[in-house]
């Protein structure tokens, strides 16, 4: 498909998209606080901001800010062998739905929002194709779309490499991570790793949580 025919598609899709999710039951919030006590064997990698998976070497990703909403998905495609990773797969599938629900609202914590400001540094061309879902600035304009604002640029290059291989089966994002050329891999991986406000890792010694959002 050329650029320019998935440029058309995307404003459309993006909104068609969002007409679904209206038109889906919202699910109930998740509860932080019993998330933070099923959640800490998770900071064992996803509280440590230098952590690294090894085979192949990149950086585990920041979840705190992320969207809850993306984080249920994202459990659920380990759980079902859509996203390929052992040690993920094996978390996974000890969790209950409702289990996600709650892991995931404790690990985003509050969910990046976006300040309108100007992009940092240089804008890649290929850019302007992800910002009808991933914002201007990196942040998700919808709970499915994930935050990429301050994410590690190694695990963002990772993920888009393992959609264009299959790797990573998603029926949205395989035709936009494919349009890419080799070298702008890395350099939308690194423009969307300097924007603000940013993906930050979960804090290891956080002060306990007392109420539900
Ligand atoms: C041994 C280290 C390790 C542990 C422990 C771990 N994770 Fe992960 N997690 C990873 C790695 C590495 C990835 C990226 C895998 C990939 O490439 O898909 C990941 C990815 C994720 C993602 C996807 C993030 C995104 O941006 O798509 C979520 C959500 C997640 N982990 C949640 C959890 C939860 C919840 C737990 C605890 C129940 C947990 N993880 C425990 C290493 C770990
Ligand atoms: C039509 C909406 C849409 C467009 C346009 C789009 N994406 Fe995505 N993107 C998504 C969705 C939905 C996901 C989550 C898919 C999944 O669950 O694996 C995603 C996931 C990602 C991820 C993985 C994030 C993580 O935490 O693991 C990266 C990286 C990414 N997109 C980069 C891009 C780039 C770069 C572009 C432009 C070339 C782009 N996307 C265009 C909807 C979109």
């Amino acid at each position: 498909m050329s650029r320019s025919l998935l440029k058309a598609l995307v404003s459309s899709l993006a909104v068609a998209m969002a007409g679904l999710i209206i038109a889906a039951p919202a699910s109930a919030a998740g509860d932080p606080v019993r998330g933070k006590a099923l959640g800490y064997t998770c900071l064992g990698c996803h509280g440590i901001d230098t952590y690294k998976n090894v085979y192949p070497t990149y950086s585990v990703p920041k979840l705190r800010g992320q969207h809850a909403e993306y984080l249920v998905a994202a459990l659920k495609e380990y759980r079902d062998s859509e996203r390929g990773h052992a040690t993920m797969h094996a978390h996974a599938s000890t969790l209950s739905d409702q289990d996600m629900q709650d892991v995931a609202a404790y690990l985003s914590g509050t969910e990046v929002k976006t300040a309108g400001g100007a992009p940092a540094g240089k804008v890649p061309a290929a850019v302007a194709t992800c910002q009808a879902c991933h914002g201007r600035d990196g942040v998700g304009i919808m709970g499915m779309y994930p935050s990429l604002s301050g994410q590690h640029a190694d695990y963002l290059e990772h993920s888009l490499n393992d959609y264009r291989k299959g790797a990573r089966k998603n029926a949205i994002m395989a035709p936009f991570a494919t349009q890419l050329k080799p070298e702008e891999v890395q350099e939308v991986a690194e423009y969307f790793s300097r924007q603000k406000p940013a993906l930050q890792t979960v804090p290891r010694n956080e002060k306990a949580l007392t109420a539900a959002k």
